[in-house]
């Protein structure tokens, strides 16, 4: 039968780890049979390439590391992961949760490349992820809309105000901002669910979008 696959997608501090688990924890509970996954695959080696890349060992600009090859790295790790640990899930779950996808490429890469070369990427990243290395597409994408300068704070909280932590992309709020211009082109071009996270300054509760994401899913009940 196979998994429905959903993606939480949205900018570094977005809210993605935290409602991905809330939504693990949820469909669990209804006695769904569900795998989380979150990329990149840290726990495993094959993250490697992009630990360099954002630990800046390749260069202390996103720049540095073309959309092209970045992109690589992220997809190497994914196809991977999903050869490794969740092909098996994928035929067997009701639902996989991905804590960041394909899509993630599709936001931070395709800000390196000129506007006019935007579709371009898009169609080159969806086809070598899903059509050549045979990763599954997602059923829905629901993208966390959180601007950059709440998430910034939420992560200055988390990384207890030791901005030495932040990665190359985390700590270049200008490409954090380009970052959210390229989501929300590809939202409207790939359909990506948006979910508003914040009100001007303040971000909403934790509650309030959880709840939001199960209506998204019609899942609320
Ligand atoms: N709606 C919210 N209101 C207040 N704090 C939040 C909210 N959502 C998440 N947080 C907090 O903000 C921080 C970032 O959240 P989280 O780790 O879930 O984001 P993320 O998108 O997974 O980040 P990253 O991209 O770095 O992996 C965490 O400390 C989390 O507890
Ligand atoms: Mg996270």
């Amino acid at each position: 039968m196979g998994s429905k696959l959903i993606v939480i997608e949205g900018l570094d501090g977005s809210g993605k780890g935290t409602q991905s688990e809330i939504l693990y924890t949820t469909l669990i509970e209804r006695g769904y049979k569900v795998k989380k996954i979150t990329f990149p695959d840290y726990d495993s080696p094959t993250s490697s390439l992009v630990k360099m890349y954002l630990g800046g060992e390749l260069g202390d600009s996103p720049d540095d590391v073309n959309a092209y090859a970045a992109s690589a790295f992220y997809a190497v790790d994914r196809v991977a992961s999903f050869i490794k640990s969740w092909k098996k899930d994928y035929d067997e779950c009701d639902y996989i949760i991905a804590d960041r996808y394909v899509t993630s490429n599709i936001i931070y890469q395709m800000t390196k490349v000129e506007k006019a070369e935007r579709d371009e990427y898009i169609q080159w990243c969806e086809d070598f992820e899903y059509n050549r290395l045979k990763v599954p597409k997602p059923d829905v994408v629901i993208y966390l809309d959180m601007p950059p300068e709440v998430s910034q704070k939420l992560m200055s909280n988390r990384y207890n105000g030791d901005e030495s932590k932040k990665d190359i992309h985390e700590k270049n709020m200008n490409f954090l901002l380009a970052c959210r211009e390229s989501a929300l082109y590809a939202q409207n071009k790939l359909n990506w669910i948006h979910l508003s996270c914040a009100s001007g300054d303040t971000p909403k509760s934790i509650e309030e979008i959880s709840g939001q994401i199960l209506d998204i899913l019609n899942l609320n009940q």
